[in-house]
């Protein structure tokens, strides 16, 4: 039984804060919304991004797609409302793990405007960082890593994203990596170089 929504009270004043978990961190939590095409090379980036911030003392965590979609996200497909869904219940667990001061690492295609919009609106504009992986569609086509751009040509897979489901790049992302341009590594340093002033800790304000 659906319960009444008007019977729900939540309440966040007797529970700590962010603040005091940052405090503890000390470190400023941030959702690195790392997006692009499948095949793009959004997991090993994000993969690499934690790891060089794990070295440097932060506590991270990084949700993948295709990890929470076998989990939390296991009865949704792809499917328009269902990507929806996703990314809306992805941004609502990044911005927990924000209460907690972390630093979140979230790569997922995220394909449209309207997706991306509702998680920024759930995480918070200044925590939400979209780094948009600008691989170009025939490369990360040519790459196929998981062979799913083949199976989506020959009709064995449905709603594929670049294929007949749509992709909508990021208007104003708050940074643009082109993986066949530039090499991981020099992308990942990029990233550390516009993130770290943002998760630095400052004072226990
Ligand atoms: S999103 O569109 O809802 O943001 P998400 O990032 O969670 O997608 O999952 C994408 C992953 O699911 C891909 O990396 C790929 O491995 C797998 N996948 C399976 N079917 C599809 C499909 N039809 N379109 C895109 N990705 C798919």
């Amino acid at each position: 039984m659906m319960r009444d929504k008007e019977n729900i009270f939540p309440d966040y004043e007797n529970i700590l804060s962010r603040k005091e978990k940052e405090n503890l961190l000390k470190q400023h939590g941030k959702v690195i919304w790392v997006m692009g095409l499948s095949g793009s090379g959004k997991s090993t980036i994000a993969a690499m991004i934690e790891k060089e911030l794990h070295e440097r003392g932060y506590l991270t965590q990084v949700l993948d797609g295709d990890n929470i979609r076998s989990g939390l996200n296991n009865n949704l497909g792809f499917s328009q409302e269902d990507r929806e869904e996703n990314i809306r219940r992805i941004a609502e667990v990044a911005k927990l793990f924000l209460n907690c001061g972390l630093i979140i690492i979230g790569c997922f295609i995220s394909p449209t405007l309207k997706a991306r919009e509702k998680a920024r609106k759930i995480i918070g504009k200044d925590d939400f960082l979209e780094i948009y992986v600008n691989t170009p569609f025939l490369v990360c086509e040519s790459r196929d890593v998981k062979g799913l751009y083949k199976m989506a040509r020959e009709g064995k897979i449905n709603n594929f994203t670049g294929i007949d489901s749509p992709f909508e790049p990021p208007v104003e992302p708050f940074m643009e990596l082109d993986t066949s341009q530039c090499s991981i590594e020099d992308g990942v340093k990029q990233i550390l170089e516009k993130i770290l002033p943002l998760i630095e800790y400052k004072s226990e304000k």
